[in-house]
């Protein structure tokens, strides 16, 4: 079966800054929160850090090649903050702004268009030192810092994104303590992620006044995956509703509609704490935006748990279909099902922004036969198009991740990439699933049942 996609389909890949880039210290870069926070003890898998990572803050040009020989018309990565503002604000580091500048001249070269995301999770140090995202004034210093970009790169960037994931960077990074900068609590969760909410909206604001007639658009990166009972009984369907209105509904009904959703708010009245706010606050965080992006990777299965007094639920670590390195189900149906879904529900554009897998990628003889990783790459692009042939308005792919790169609290040990990358020599290698893709995006037709 041809499956091909709309003529101006966006076909790219995604990376983000600390995980790629490495120069951890070059060129006047301030410290994030992810350069502290790796040298914590036992935070990261093998003490792994990303002070070299994919050293793509020196090999970036090679790696704009292999976007431009994948025939990627497209590409998502993002900007660190203390690159541009070492202390998070003040004086701009001008050879932190000539990097980006650079590399995105060098997309538009390629004839490949870049969705720059501002903020994949690298604070700035100094800024935490101030109490990070639970002081209102980081919001302040993130507008500030959006603006300084837009007025940089107007006319270079078509696509903006905020944040990427407000939730992962909440409820990880000021919550569970997994994830930088490592603050543990729970009265800390949704403080911290009002201010991700309501930092997106006063950035947006900025966008519109800087770019008057220019034609870019901005949007926000959301962690969207399925959330399923693990039965049919009421209390467990009532648990999946739950788990999905902490983990997306939270994170999409204020930037759309301008309200909290009222079942979590009154949930975490009486169990943890509703977030501090000023009256205006709904209205900033609801400023109209252009597209919506969907990083799509799995589901979740949950059942009641009446003692669990936080959530009410438990993730059931193990369900029944096949599962990637991650541990994550290949669930392709899901990206189907939630693209209907929010088209909708909240009638606006959409970019899959990450859609990936991590596998036990083997190099032998120069060669990655990552077949599982290939199969579930056309799994997802063949619910993306049935999804289009359904009505969504779908405008884009983005494969996690260009690169094998920094998994986080994983370290290296998770590859996700379409090019292998061996870290002892920073060498970059095809994989199987890398040509077959190639293969999608040079015809921008998917072929069911090719071998
Ligand atoms: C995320 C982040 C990426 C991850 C990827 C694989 O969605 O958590 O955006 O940085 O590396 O999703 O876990």
């Amino acid at each position: 079966m041809r499956c091909e996609f709309p003529k101006d389909f966006l076909w790219g890949a995604a990376t983000a800054a600390y995980q790629i880039e490495g120069g951890f210290d070059r060129d006047g870069k301030g410290e994030s929160i992810w350069d502290c926070f790796v040298r914590k003890p036992g935070r990261i898998k093998n003490s792994d850090t990303g002070d070299v990572a994919c050293d793509h803050y020196r090999l970036w040009e090679d790696d704009l090649n292999l976007l431009q020989e994948l025939g990627a018309n497209a590409y998502r990565f993002s900007v660190s903050w203390p690159r541009i503002f070492p202390e998070g604000y003040g004086r701009p580091n001008q050879k932190g702004i000539d990097f980006y500048r650079r590399l995105v001249e060098g997309l538009r070269q390629r004839g490949i268009t870049p969705m720059l995301t501002l903020y994949h999770w690298d604070l700035p140090q100094a800024l935490q030192e101030k109490g990070g995202w639970l002081n209102r004034d980081v919001v302040y210093y993130f507008r500030d810092y959006a603006g300084l970009m837009f007025e940089v790169l107007k006319k270079e960037v078509p696509l903006w994104v905020t944040h990427n994931e407000p939730f992962v960077a909440s409820f990880f990074g000021y919550g569970t303590g997994e994830n930088a900068p490592g603050v543990r609590g729970l009265k800390t969760i949704f403080q911290s992620a009002h201010h991700f909410l309501l930092s997106h909206g006063e950035a947006v604001k900025v966008f519109r006044e800087v770019m008057g007639e220019e034609k870019a658009q901005i949007g926000l990166v959301n962690f969207l995956w399925r959330h399923e009972p693990a039965s049919q009984k009421t209390r467990d369907i009532k648990a999946a509703q739950r788990a999905e209105g902490f983990i997306s509904r939270w994170y999409l009904q204020p930037i759309i509609t301008g309200s909290y959703p009222s079942d979590i708010w009154d949930w975490i009245k009486k169990r943890l704490a509703t977030p501090k706010m000023e009256p205006e606050d709904l209205a900033t965080i609801a400023q109209p935006i252009d597209f919506l992006g969907v990083n799509y990777y799995s589901r979740n299965l949950y059942k009641a748990n009446p003692f669990n007094p936080i959530t009410g639920f438990t993730q059931v670590k193990k369900g029944p279909l096949p599962q990637t390195e991650m541990g994550w189900e290949v669930y392709p149906e899901g990206l189907f099902q939630l693209l209907v879904e929010l088209d909708e529900k909240y009638h606006i554009p959409l970019y899959i922004t990450e859609n990936g897998a991590a596998y036990n990628d083997q190099l032998v003889d120069g060669r990655i036969i990552d077949t599982k990783r290939a199969d579930y790459l056309k799994q997802h692009i063949l619910q993306a198009h049935q999804a289009i042939q359904a009505g969504v308005d779908l405008r884009g792919y983005f494969y996690w991740s260009l690169l094998d790169n920094f998994e986080w609290a994983h370290g290296f040990s998770k590859r996700f990439g379409l090019f292998y990358v061996d870290y002892r020599t920073q060498r970059r290698y095809w994989k199987e699933s890398a040509r077959a893709y190639q293969r999608i995006l040079q015809a921008n037709t998917l072929m069911t049942g090719e071998g």
